[in-house]
């Protein structure tokens, strides 16, 4: 299968081009680089830089790599940047999504996967979280992603795409090439690592949540199952697929949550961190972090029983370890 993947120099991105490639598949990346890295593209994936927004570029693209499916993990993914500029949110999120489709739709591009998020659910009423929970996004992120699910819900309806969108909780750990580099780094897991080399400053996000020990809980997912399962979604959206439908069947649009099922506090993460980094890593308590849930664990059900994922990359111990060893391979993060 060839598989065109936008936003494939990210860390998700990245994580599964390498995974696509080790299945044997071919894998387009797709990434303006504006926070992806371009070290962060597997050697045997192309890359072409340009935004997935451009219409006419992507249906050029399309046609002339014969692409069979596109995994769609492009997006701007910072909530607080969405409440300070929404604007570029729903551009990029919203109206650069429909251009990819429309691209798609003239290409004759029928398979889809969508990196969505568990920011869809807001606060949500039950833990864990099934995916027929309502959602009510709080952040125009959230709200972002919800709308670009609900036009893959739409488009297969009226044009047969065929897509599953992905719910992701906390994506965590790294493969042994590839790692979580933000600028800025705002995810728990490598801040907690950056503060252990000294090269920032940790601070947890309120102490008074109505968790066991008042901290955040949520529900961390080593991102090669998050990999694996983009694989089993791509092949899910093949007509012939016995999971999804017959030959001819009708469109699928499948919404899988995408989690351990297990809650983690913030302070079950650092003291799980310091006997990875062998030694105690300094922080502070601040006030909480306008936005954040309490707690964030997923039914991930549906993935399991449909698509027949497995995660098995380990315990939160494990995911850190593998986060740690990236981060000592790449101190500074990717070269430039
Ligand atoms: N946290 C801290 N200190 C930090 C960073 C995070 O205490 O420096 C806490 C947060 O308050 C939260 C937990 O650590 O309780 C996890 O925070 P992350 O920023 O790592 O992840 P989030 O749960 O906020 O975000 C994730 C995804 C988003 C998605 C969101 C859904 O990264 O893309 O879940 O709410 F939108």
């Amino acid at each position: 299968m060839r598989v065109l993947v936008t936003g494939g120099a990210g860390y998700i991105g990245s994580v599964s081009v390498e995974a696509l490639l080790a299945a044997g598949h071919d894998a387009i990346v797709l990434d303006d680089l504006s926070t992806g890295r371009r070290a962060a593209v597997p050697a045997g994936a192309r890359l072409r830089v340009a935004s997935y927004g451009d219409e006419a570029l992507v249906g050029g693209l399309l046609e002339s790599e014969r692409v069979d499916a596109i995994l769609h993990c492009g997006a701007r993914s910072l909530v607080g940047e969405s409440v300070r500029d929404p604007a570029r949110y729903y551009r990029d999120n919203v109206a650069g999504g429909i251009n990819l489709l429309e691209a798609a739709r003239r290409a004759g591009v029928t398979r889809l996967v969508f990196s969505s998020s568990a920011a869809v659910y807001g606060t949500p009423d039950r833990s864990p979280i099934p995916e027929d929970s309502d959602p009510h996004p709080i952040n125009p992120y959230g709200e972002t992603k919800r709308a670009f699910e609900s036009a893959l819900a739409w488009y297969g309806a009226a044009y047969g795409l065929r897509s599953v969108a992905l719910r992701y909780f906390n994506a965590a750990g790294a493969s042994d090439r590839y790692g979580e580099d933000h600028d800025p780094e705002t995810h728990l897991i490598p801040t907690v690592l950056l503060a252990a080399l000294g090269r920032i400053e940790l601070t947890v996000f309120g102490d008074d949540y109505p968790t066991p020990d008042g901290t955040g809980v949520r529900d961390y997912i080593h991102v090669e199952d998050l990999a694996q399962a983009h694989l089993l979604a791509l092949q899910a959206t093949a007509p012939d697929d016995l999971r999804t439908g017959a030959a001819e069947g009708p469109a699928i649009s499948l919404v899988c949550n995408l989690g351990g099922g297990e809650g983690f506090s913030v302070r079950e993460v650092l003291d799980a961190a310091e006997r990875v980094v062998g030694r105690k890593i300094d922080h502070r308590t601040g006030p909480r972090r306008p936005g954040d849930p309490a707690v964030l664990v997923a039914s991930s059900e549906r993935a399991r029983s449909v698509l027949g994922w497995k995660p098995g990359k380990g315990t939160l111990e494990e995911m850190i370890g593998s986060a740690w060893a990236w981060r000592q391979h790449h101190p500074d993060g990717y070269p430039a």
